[in-house]
C-alpha cells in the first residue's frame, strides 16, 4: 500500500471554510436561535424558571397518564408521502371560525400566564398578531381583556369561559369580552372541579407565589424571573378579585359542579360571536353540542390536567370527524409538542388545533421573543411537513396521509 502523500496546508485555502457565527451578545437570543425544537425550549424553560411555576406549566394530573398518552399517540402515527408533486409553494392559511388564520394553530387559554414570565398574555397576543394566529385568553388570565385587546388590536382574539356560580359575573365578563372584539367564545365544559396537579401540592405552589424558605433558596437561582416578578405589576387576574391561596382552591370556588347542557344553552344566548365548546371527549358529547347548534368543538382532555386516564383527543378525531365534521368545525388539542403532530390533526379532519405548553415554554424560555420562536419553529415543521408528503395547501391532506398505529388497543 502506497503512504499516503502530506503537504503544509496553505492558510488561503482554510479562509472559504470558516464559518465562525458573529458573536451574540444577548444571550437569550442565542439561546432561542439554538433552539430547534419544542423539546429545546422546554428544556430552555425549566432552566430559567423557578420550579413551582415550570412545574405548573409542565405538569398534569394525578400520575400525569393522559398528557404521556397524547404526546405518544402523536409520535405513534406513520406519513405517507406522495412523490413528483409541485411542491415549489407552500400555503399554510385557511378559514377557521368566519375568519382566516396564517397557520393551522392558535394559542390556547392559559391561567396565570404571568407567573410563567411577567410578559404574560400580552406577550403572546403580539407574537399571535404578529403571526396571524388567533390568541385565546383565560377566564383565569393575568392580563385585563381589554389590556389584551390594546396590546394586540390586529390579532384574532378569543375569549374563554368558565362558567361560574355567580351568572351575573360570567355575564358581565362575555359583555366586556364581546365589546373589546374578542370574536370567539370557547366555553370550557372540562373541568366540573379541579385535577389533582401533584406537582403543585408538593412544590406548594400559591397564588401569588409565598415567601417560603423554599422560594427564597429558589430566588438565588432564578434572580432574573424573581427580579422581573416583583418589579412589574403585581399578578393579578384578568376578570376576578384578587386572590390568597393555592391554584386548586382557587379553582374550586370558581367552578360550578351543577352546570348541565341548559347552561350551556343559555350562556350560548348570550354571546354574538362563534361559540365553541372545549373539552369534548366523547363522540355522544361531540353530537350532543353540535345538535344544539354550536359552532366548532375542541377535542381535549384540557392537556391531561383533569381526568387521568382520559380518551386522547387524537385518537378521537377520526370518529368524531367523519360523524359530525359536516356540521361543525373540529379543533383539537392535548400533547402537541410539533408541527408534524399538527399536520397530522388536520390530515384526520380538525379545522384546526391549540397550543398549550407548547406556547408557555417559548414564553418561559424568553418572553415574547420566545413566543415568536416557537411559532416559527412550528410554522417552519408543518411546512417541511407538507413538502415532504406532497401537498402544497392544507385542503389536500387527507386521512390517507396518516396511519395512527397502535400500542394499546381496548380489552372487548
Ligand atoms: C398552565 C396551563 C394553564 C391552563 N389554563 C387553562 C384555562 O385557564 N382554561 C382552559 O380552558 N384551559 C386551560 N389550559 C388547557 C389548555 O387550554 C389546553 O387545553 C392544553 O394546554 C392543551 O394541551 P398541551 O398543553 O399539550 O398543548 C391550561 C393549560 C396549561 C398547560
Amino acid at each position: 500500500m502506497s503512504a499516503m502523500q502530506r503537504r503544509v496546508p496553505r492558510i488561503g485555502e482554510l479562509a472559504p471554510l470558516i464559518r465562525f457565527r458573529r458573536p451574540r451578545l444577548n444571550r437569550t437570543a442565542r439561546h432561542l436561535e439554538s433552539a430547534l425544537t419544542v423539546e429545546d425550549l422546554r428544556l430552555l424553560a425549566k432552566r430559567r424558571t423557578p420550579r413551582a411555576a415550570f412545574d405548573y406549566t409542565d405538569g398534569a394530573a394525578e400520575d400525569e397518564i393522559s398528557l404521556e398518552r397524547a404526546r405518544q399517540a402523536f409520535r405513534d402515527i406513520e406519513f405517507h408521502p406522495a412523490i413528483l408533486r409541485d411542491v415549489s409553494k407552500v400555503d399554510t392559511s385557511r378559514e377557521v371560525l368566519g375568519a382566516p388564520v396564517a397557520l393551522p394553530f392558535a394559542i390556547a387559554p392559559t391561567g396565570f400566564t404571568r407567573l410563567m414570565h411577567t410578559a404574560g398574555e400580552l406577550a403572546g397576543a403580539r407574537a399571535a398578531e404578529d403571526a396571524g394566529i388567533p390568541f385565546a385568553l383565560s377566564t383565569l388570565g393575568t392580563a385585563s381583556i381589554e389590556d389584551v385587546a390594546a396590546a394586540a388590536p390586529g390579532a384574532r382574539r378569543w375569549f374563554q369561559l368558565y362558567m361560574w356560580h355567580d351568572r351575573d359575573r360570567s355575564m358581565a365578563l362575555l359583555r366586556r369580552a364581546a365589546e373589546a372584539g374578542y370574536d370567539t367564545l370557547l366555553a370550557t365544559v372540562d373541568c366540573p372541579v379541579a385535577g389533582a396537579r401533584r406537582r403543585d401540592s408538593r412544590n406548594g405552589m400559591s397564588i401569588p407565589p409565598a415567601l417560603t424558605l423554599r422560594t427564597v433558596a429558589d430566588a438565588a437561582v432564578h434572580p432574573a424571573w424573581w427580579f422581573d416578578l416583583l418589579t412589574t405589576e403585581p399578578l393579578s387576574f384578568a376578570s376576578l378579585d384578587r386572590w390568597s391561596g393555592t391554584v386548586a382552591q382557587y379553582m374550586d370556588t370558581m367552578f360550578d359542579p351543577s352546570l348541565t347542557f341548559d347552561d350551556l344553552a343559555w350562556v350560548k344566548s348570550q354571546w354574538p360571536g362563534r361559540f365553541v365548546v372545549k373539552g369534548i371527549q366523547s363522540l355522544a358529547d361531540a353530537r350532543a353540542v353540535v345538535d344544539r347548534g354550536v359552532d366548532g368543538i375542541v377535542l381535549s382532555n384540557h392537556g391531561g390536567r383533569q381526568l387521568d386516564r382520559a380518551p386522547v383527543p387524537f385518537q378521537l378525531l377520526p370518529e368524531v370527524a367523519r360523524e359530525v365534521g359536516a356540521d361543525t368545525e373540529i379543533l383539537l388539542d392535548t400533547g402537541i409538542m410539533s408541527g408534524a403532530d399538527i399536520v397530522a390533526a388536520i390530515a384526520l379532519g380538525a379545522r384546526c388545533t391549540l397550543i398549550g405548553r407548547a406556547y408557555l415554554y417559548g414564553l418561559m424560555a424568553g418572553g415574547q421573543a420566545g413566543v415568536h420562536r416557537v411559532i416559527d419553529i412550528l410554522a417552519e415543521q408543518i411546512r417541511r411537513t407538507m413538502r415532504l408528503l406532497g401537498v402544497s395547501e392544507l385542503a389536500e391532506l387527507t386521512p390517507q396521509h396518516v396511519t395512527q398505529l397502535q400500542r394499546l388497543v381496548p380489552r372487548r
